[in-house]
């Protein structure tokens, strides 16, 4: 059954772990969706992980509804959350809230994200006035690695826990539906996922968080620009991938591939008629001359 934004509500009622995946292209997305991941994130770090910027800042409108597109189209039971780009929701609420609309009328999106406190919650009240459900995003927020001087963990002294806490009062009290906590302290994610009514999803926030999201990429091994500590490799896909490339070129280079089993075959007789029609007009060609 299609998951919905209720589905991770009720995850948290129950005590049920919600698990989440990034996922920017068809295949993998029907491969998770395949694996029961009960909720696929286009997460604006395909910047990164699959356009190859230093950061999520260049993506645009267009990158996220093209992938998200795709995305939607692989998953049969995996709610499809995506993500507001930099300077798509910032600049005015009516901005946000048409972006927001492109995402689900355009690339067939169930939820939007976003990143930010209490400077967001106009957008995040329109948006769900707006019958889109949001994620909130707090901790470490991609978009303000400038703002922030870089990929740290956030929330460990007084005031910057303080603010977290109050950050994510203010987005839940907004509308928001479920909270993304970023490289923040364990202990400080699990007192807020007890505080917070609706679930939170941690990434580098400790196993206290209603669920967990990782970068596919990430914990393939497919991705090695930055390595963050809280990355559990679970399969050496990457390195898999770069020995089946090899091996392939190598079969290549020496004629093993492709094989008989890999060509599709012709009658004889058939080919045979072709080559000696061709031989014939190119004879009477050559005696022209
Ligand atoms: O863009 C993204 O992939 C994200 C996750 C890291 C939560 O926002």
């Amino acid at each position: 059954m299609k998951n919905t934004v209720m589905t991770l509500q009720r995850q948290k009622r129950d005590g049920e772990k919600i698990t989440m995946l990034t996922a920017y292209d068809y295949s993998t997305a029907k491969l998770m969706d395949k694996a029961g991941i009960n909720c696929l994130l286009v997460g604006d770090s395909l910047g990164m992980v699959m356009l190859g910027y230093d950061s999520t800042l260049p993506v645009t409108m267009e990158d996220m509804l093209h992938h998200t597109k795709a995305v939607v189209r692989g998953a049969e039971n995996a709610l499809v959350v995506a993500d507001l780009p930099f300077m798509s929701y910032q600049v005015t609420v009516e901005g946000a809230v048409k972006n927001a609309g492109r995402l689900v009328k355009e690339a067939g999106a169930q939820a939007v994200k976003l990143e930010g406190g209490r400077e967001v919650c106009p957008q995040i009240k329109a948006i769900t006035q707006a019958s889109i459900p949001v994620i909130g995003h707090l901790g470490l927020t991609p978009q303000s690695v400038n703002a922030l001087g870089g990929y740290k963990v956030q929330g460990r002294e007084i005031d910057a826990a303080e603010k977290l806490l109050e950050d994510a009062l203010a987005v839940q009290n907004a509308g928001a539906v479920a909270l993304v906590l970023e490289c923040i302290p364990g202990s400080l994610a699990e007192w807020l996922s007890e505080v917070l009514t609706i679930p939170t999803i941690g990434i580098g926030a400790g196993a206290g968080c209603d669920g967990q999201v990782l970068v596919y990429q990430d914990m393939l091994a497919m991705y090695s620009d930055l390595s963050p500590k809280f990355v559990k490799n679970f399969g050496s896909i990457g390195e898999l991938m770069k020995e089946s490339f090899m091996t392939y070129a190598n079969e290549v280079k020496k004629g093993i591939f492709p094989a008989v089993e890999h060509t599709y075959k012709i009658d004889q007789e058939v080919l045979d008629k072709v080559k000696k029609k061709y031989e014939e007009e190119h004879h009477d060609n050559r005696n022209d001359h």
